[in-house]
């Protein structure tokens, strides 16, 4: 099968700091492949590069075997590719609702002037729009949906967390990136987090996940495949099961001493 996303010698500098070095990877639909390392070893960065935030010093990234290169992040949005971030980028003074409609807004045909002038067309659009973000809400969490015309702010961390998948998700893509979406969860938040991605899965079979985690259990649990960077080399690739009894991923994580 051939792959959604490839990236051949991917680098980036930041001035003296090579954030990521010809890194080679690559990830086919249906996949989930876990992105670890320890902290600063450029596991954003790399998101970063494939979103089209930033653009790689060197090296080449395919995605549907095209390259996408400077391709800026609604363009990457366009072609499939969402996110979630380290850190909730949501509207907060918006409302649930509106946050996962405003995902979809690359793929609706009105323009500003009718909103302006209240056309119809536009207001039928608005109307399948709610429609389908209360449907995915419905589908992703009953919570959510008792939510749904509070302001995202008002939330509790958690359910932040979760309305920024959905809102990745109401943009129907073929790669989805997650940034330790399990940050500051508690044990009991997480399993119900394991449980949402796996739900995605059921619907979207064929949605490839990048899945970036410090919490190995969601890892162990989530990913078929795992790659270990650390300074921004790839240092070790395999089922999680393998990755861990790799002397240098030990070594990247718990210093010589460990090994
Ligand atoms: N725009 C930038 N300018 C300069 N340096 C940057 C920039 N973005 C990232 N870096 C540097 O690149 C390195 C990798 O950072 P990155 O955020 O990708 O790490 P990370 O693996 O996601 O870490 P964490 O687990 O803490 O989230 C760090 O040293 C960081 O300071
Ligand atoms: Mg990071």
């Amino acid at each position: 099968m051939s792959y959604l996303l490839e990236t051949k010698d991917l680098t980036i500098r930041f001035g003296g700091l090579v954030a990521i070095k010809e890194l080679n990877t690559h990830i086919r639909p249906g996949e989930i492949l876990g992105l670890i390392g320890p902290n600063g070893s450029g596991k954003t960065t790399f998101l970063n590069l494939i979103t089209g935030i930033y653009k790689p010093t060197s090296g080449d990234i395919f995605f549907q075997g095209k390259s996408v290169v400077g391709a800026p992040p609604y363009d990457m949005l366009r072609k499939g590719v969402a996110r979630t971030f380290q850190n909730n980028r949501l509207f907060s003074n918006l409302s649930v609702l509106d946050n996962v409609i405003i995902g979809m807004h690359h793929k609706q045909r009105s323009q500003w002037y009718h909103a302006v002038f209240r056309s119809s067309f536009a207001k039928r659009e608005l109307r399948e729009a709610a429609r389908k973000a209360t449907e995915l809400l419905e589908f992703f969490s009953r919570e959510l949906v008792e939510d749904r015309y509070r302001k995202a702010i008002e939330l509790p961390q958690a359910h932040r967390r979760k309305l920024e998948i959905c809102r990745a998700l109401a943009s129907e893509p073929l790669l989805l990136l997650l940034d330790e979406p399990a940050a500051g969860m508690d044990p009991e938040e997480t399993q119900h987090l394991m449980e949402d991605i796996r739900k995605i899965r059921k619907r979207m079979p064929d949605i490839a996940i990048i899945l970036i985690e410090h919490d190995m259990n969601v890892i162990r649990n989530i990913a078929g495949r795992v790659i270990v960077i650390n300074y921004g080399q790839k240092i070790a690739e395999g089922a999680f099961s393998e990755i861990c009894q790799e002397s240098c991923v030990l070594e990247a994580y718990l210093g010589e001493a460990a090994c």
